[in-house]
């Protein structure tokens, strides 16, 4: 089987691509993997590091708005699966200029899906967002709820999901989408609040808080939304839409709190700051469909998975030392 993972140099393509070649997903052991990576800021090579010496992995610089290149990797009719991970990914940089993200998670996505299309490609797993839905007060969205994104990268995002969608139901392609909540753990750029908190911390440094710091997200490890695409890619029904939960929601106020006592700083670190424009308030989605058709449930409880994500940044300052 070989598979082309678009963003695998990514936070969360990388941790796919590694667990694919560590064989912990049923259904695709022993698969080859193709990286298809445009390396911007937010991919690192060095992601790859623990299997860079697999013979099955194989890594292409290439961006996924380009028609040529991305038919050179996904088109020549030997790609069972795509995962596609490859975006710009971050809401804030969405806000101060959105051209890049239309362009990579809209145009992008329709070329890959064209490719994969003409490619005769046997499988392509889109991997969406739960902040596609909008903003929810109360309950949590099932997969049949409308999309109303509010951010520039939400709104590409929904355009990329609702383009994945037509390919399915316009040309049949073999299709599946996922949409998940806010990931963390390892790898992770220091934009994103997590690592943006963490390594401040471990600088001595002081967190910026949006708001009243009661936005609330809910926490998914990502080994665990991992386990959740391999399982969507090898058992998820053709055309149809997967929530992956985490099962810890926590406002940004209780996650603070988390976070400065896995370091032991205190409450003077934190600095409060004006809200994001458009700060959607609350995510929630209701991932019973994966959980009762394919079998997923998050298995990194919360509070040990960001002990250990605290851990990896306290033990590689060269990873993050250089990007802030
Ligand atoms: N991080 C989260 O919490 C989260 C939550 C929900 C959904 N997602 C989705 O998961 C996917 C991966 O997110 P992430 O956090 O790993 O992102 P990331 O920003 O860490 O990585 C994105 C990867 O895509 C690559 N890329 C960007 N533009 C490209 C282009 N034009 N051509 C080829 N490659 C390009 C980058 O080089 C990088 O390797 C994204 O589609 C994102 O929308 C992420």
């Amino acid at each position: 089987m070989r598979i082309v993972v678009t963003g695998g140099a990514g936070f969360i393509g990388s941790c796919f691509v590694r667990t694919v070649l560590a064989g912990e997903h049923p259904g695709l052991a022993g698969a080859e993997v193709v990286v298809l990576d445009a390396f911007t800021y937010a991919g690192r090579i060095e992601n790859l590091d623990p299997v860079r010496d697999d013979p099955r992995l194989r890594v292409e610089r290439g961006d996924v708005r380009d028609p040529r290149r991305v038919a050179e990797v996904v088109g020549d009719g030997g790609v069972d699966l795509v995962v596609h991970f490859a975006a710009e990914t971050h809401v804030d940089r969405s806000i101060t200029g959105a051209a890049d993200f239309v362009t990579t998670n809209v145009v992008g996505t329709q070329v890959l899906l064209q490719a994969a299309l003409d490619g005769g490609v046997g499988r392509f797993v889109h991997v969406s967002t739960d902040e596609v839905y909008g903003s929810i007060d109360s309950g949590s969205w099932p997969e049949e709820h409308p999309l109303e994104p509010n951010s520039p990268y939400s709104a590409a995002k929904a355009g990329s999901d609702l383009l994945a969608r037509s390919y399915h139901r316009t040309h049949g392609l073999d299709v599946v989408v996922t949409r998940c909540s806010n990931n963390y753990g390892p790898h992770q750029f220091p934009e994103k609040v997590i690592p943006l908190f963490v390594t401040r911390l471990l600088d001595g440094g002081r967190v910026p808080l949006y708001g009243d710091g009661r936005n609330v997200r809910d926490w998914l490890h990502v080994t665990d939304h991992c386990r959740g695409v391999a399982l969507a890619a090898t058992k998820g029904r053709a055309g149809e839409v997967y929530n992956i939960g985490g099962g810890t929601e926590l406002t940004n106020r209780e996650l603070t709190t988390r976070l400065l006592a896995a370091v032991g700083a205190g409450e003077d670190r934190v600095e409060h700051v004006p809200d994001r424009k458009g700060h959607d308030r609350r995510y929630s989605v209701d991932w019973s469909k994966i959980r009762d058709e394919l079998g997923y449930t998050p298995q990194v409880a919360f509070d040990e998975g960001l002990a250990g994500t605290v851990a990896w940044y306290r033990e590689h300052r060269d990873w993050w030392e250089g990007l802030r």
